[in-house]
């Protein structure tokens, strides 16, 4: 059992971390330590006791609580916030009880009760031992007679060793330009980033990675986590004036609110963190599996490659047109046909037809089936686009229900790419796309559905909400959950895709219904290279879609192009109508050649040995799990001459076997090819890919 409980309180082990927290002498549940596993629970450290300073920070504010309420003579950012009907606007959480569950994921209940309001909040650990991660998050129930209204509820504080100088790794970027990696030291104060935008957004990412300054892609210290939430969230890493730092992570208070009537309970999403001596690849690697073993629907079958038809036809989709790409994804081997945008009643641009889910009747005159069996007789699956949460103005939806949307009485509605937000947060909305999303599913045979969604939120307003209207931000994630989760439970062989205008929704929340995530709308693969770095460090390559398309044809080779794509799940968005026989014959040899390396890709364990963020040369390597095979791509941009290119040290081999490495005469050792690396002669816009076999 992973959980252990002392005189000194309660232990958390993992594979190779401990994390433990007690009640200190105040009766405050106080964090005693995360990191390396100790040999013995007795080991860890006991709750610090520590003293005030003056008359202007009580012993609280020096106390590195698990879960801190705002109470007491204490600034540091509380995880909890609420106001009582009687107007009191503190919170003063003691413990009450533990219950430890033996489930097959251990957990752990901590519960919190006010001292002076029947109100308790719950903290849930649960260990997920063979991955190195806690997770937790919080449950807030009112047991009184009276309304309590939550103004923060964050899931999780992550406390880091006392005293140290840390520095915050976090992604940020915008649409077409998302995942940059970015690292900064952490200063007194608070640094926090965030999404207002009701998506987890392009803009920064629910996730970030610590560590001392020194650490890199193959050792060190990193202390990582995410929010599994895909609205509003917020990370805030605060360091305070003894030198204490924690990292707050929950959904995001900036206009939240939530009604918590008599007899309810308020769940927060969880929150997943780890601790790794193996630097931010190892961080990486055990968010990988994790990822792949327990949140993904299907997270162990392959992905099939797929054509997608948005690059090549845009919106000016039909049955002919369709059907020609449709015959010529056939010859080079594509395995999923999916028509993109443009399909739907009175679709021809993106000013109209959001909304009405059922085929354009002027561009398929006959409905989907006859494309659909011709994909089928060439031996594809069929996948389609839908846009479900929005709506244009010019639409049937609209005019029949034009209350259904966010937005603010008397206010003007702004639209984005012409479209209004379908208020999910209403049982009436949810119940309206189950159907027509259901019916369309029902009717036809489709195993691929890419989910997108193109704007961000303006005037949040839900005129009819039944309760504090502020609670739109959580309840419409909690109606996308369930609006997603009915289908996929009604449709349990649909493999879904994340899609929010490329990868403005990629986060652990959605992955429990999406196998995949498309990146980025940016698909030129220089650009793509730095993009697929920064997605690499929370998810693993099968649910990193990446097509080949016509983006940067000009300048690169295709041959480039897809090695690139190859590093994810495989697919191709070119026009193949205007690429000719030559260049889709050559597409045919590298989708071949993807069919015998992507279980590597997709189920391998991901080693990042040179940044394309940092370096013109850069290198990725998969090594499957028995560790007897594995692939190298390297890629070169632009590098002014004279050049030579640094050895490449593979990783993640067996040191005592041997490997043979395509292209290179003679069998080594692993040892070798990890220590005194490999050569591989790139000019500028080149690649290569190798396999590695132990012989
Ligand atoms: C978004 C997606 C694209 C494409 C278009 C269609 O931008 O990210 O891949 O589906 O919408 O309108």
């Amino acid at each position: 059992m992973p959980i252990h409980t002392t005189d000194r309180g309660w232990v958390l082990e993992t594979r190779t971390t401990g994390y433990a927290f007690g009640l200190n002498q105040a009766g405050l549940l106080t964090h005693r330590y995360w990191g390396a596993r100790l040999p013995d629970p007795a080991d860890y450290p006991a709750a610090p006791n520590p003293a005030g300073w003056a008359s202007f920070n009580n012993p609280a504010q020096l106390t590195a609580e698990e879960y801190p309420g705002y109470d007491d003579i204490k600034f540091i950012d509380p995880c909890l916030k609420v106001s009582f009907a009687d107007g009191v606007r503190d919170v003063v959480l003691r413990f009450e009880s533990a219950e430890l569950r033996e489930l097959d994921i251990p957990e752990l209940l901590i519960n919190l009760r006010d001292t002076m309001y029947p109100f308790r909040v719950t903290l849930h650990y649960r260990v997920h031992e063979a991955y190195d991660l806690i997770e937790r998050w919080v449950t807030a129930t009112n047991h009184g007679e009276t309304p309590i209204t939550l103004e923060r509820i964050w899931s999780a504080q992550w406390h880091l060793p006392l005293g140290g100088e840390y520095r915050m790794t976090h992604l940020h970027g915008r649409w077409l330009d998302e995942m940059h990696l970015r690292s900064e030291p952490l200063a007194p104060g608070r640094k926090v980033i965030e999404s207002r935008r009701l998506t987890s957004s392009h803009h920064h990412n629910p996730w970030f990675a610590a560590d001392r300054g020194n650490a890199d892609e193959n050792a060190g210290d990193v202390w990582f986590g995410v929010l599994a939430w895909s609205g509003n969230w917020q990370i805030c890493a605060e360091v305070t004036d003894f030198a204490s730092t924690r990292i707050s992570i929950g959904l995001n208070d900036w206009d939240f609110a939530w009604r918590l009537a008599p007899g309810e309970a308020f769940a927060t999403p969880p929150s997943y963190a780890g601790y790794t001596a193996g630097g931010f690849g190892g961080a990486s690697r055990r968010l990988h599996d994790f990822i792949r073993d327990t949140l993904l629907p299907h997270g162990h079958t392959l992905h099939k490659v797929l054509y997608n038809s948005w690059e090549a036809t845009l919106f000016d989709v039909d049955e002919p047109s369709q059907i020609a790409l449709v015959e010529l994804a056939a010859e080079m081997g594509v395995e999923l046909f999916v028509m993109d945008d443009g399909w739907f009643h009175g679709r021809d641009n993106d000013t109209a037809g959001l909304g009405d889910w059922w085929p354009d009747e002027r561009k398929f005159p006959n409905g989907l089936a006859p494309l659909i069996e011709r994909v089928n007789a060439l031996g594809m699956e069929f996948g389609l686009w839908i846009e479900p949460e929005m709506v244009n103005p010019n639409s049937d939806l609209y005019r029949a229900h034009p209350d259904w949307v966010i937005h603010f009485p008397g206010r003007p509605r702004t639209t984005g790419r012409n479209q209004l937000i379908l208020n999910f947060a209403r049982a009436d909305v949810q119940d309206h796309i189950i159907d027509r999303i259901d019916r369309l599913l029902a009717q036809q045979n489709i195993a691929f559905i890419k989910w997108d969604m193109n704007r961000n939120v303006s005037e949040p307003g839900w005129p009819s909400a039944p309760g504090d209207p502020r609670e739109i931000w959580v309840r419409y994630v909690q109606g996308l959950y369930r609006v997603w989760g009915t289908l996929y439970e009604r449709h349990p062989h649909v493999i879904w895709q994340s899609c929010s205008g490329g990868g403005g929704r990629a986060d652990l929340g959605i992955l429990h219904l999406a196998d995949q995530i498309w990146v980025s709308d940016n698909t030129e693969p220089t650009a793509r290279l730095a993009i697929q770095e920064g997605f690499s460090q929370i998810f693993p390559a099968n649910t990193m879609e990446a097509w080949v398309t016509d983006m940067g044809a000009a300048e690169i080779p295709l041959e480039f192009r897809f090695h690139v794509s190859m590093c994810g799940s495989l697919g191709v968005g070119g026009h193949l109508v205007r690429w000719g026989a030559a260049r889709r014959e050559e597409a045919a040899r590298w989708i071949a050649l993807y069919k015998e390396i992507r279980h590597v890709v997709q189920f391998g364990d991901l080693y990042r040995l040179r940044s394309p963020q940092a370096q013109p040369f850069s290198a990725v390597q998969y090594v499957s799990k028995d560790h007897s095979e594995a692939v190298l791509f390297a890629f070169r941009t632009h590098l002014p001459p004279p050049a030579q290119l640094p050895p490449l040290y593979l990783r993640g081999l067996d040191p005592n076997d041997h490997y043979e490495v395509e292209g290179v005469a003679g069998a080594r050792s692993g040892s070798a090819w990890m220590h005194a690396g490999l050569h591989v002669e790139l000019l500028d816009f080149q690649s290569t890919v190798r396999r590695i076999k132990r012989v």
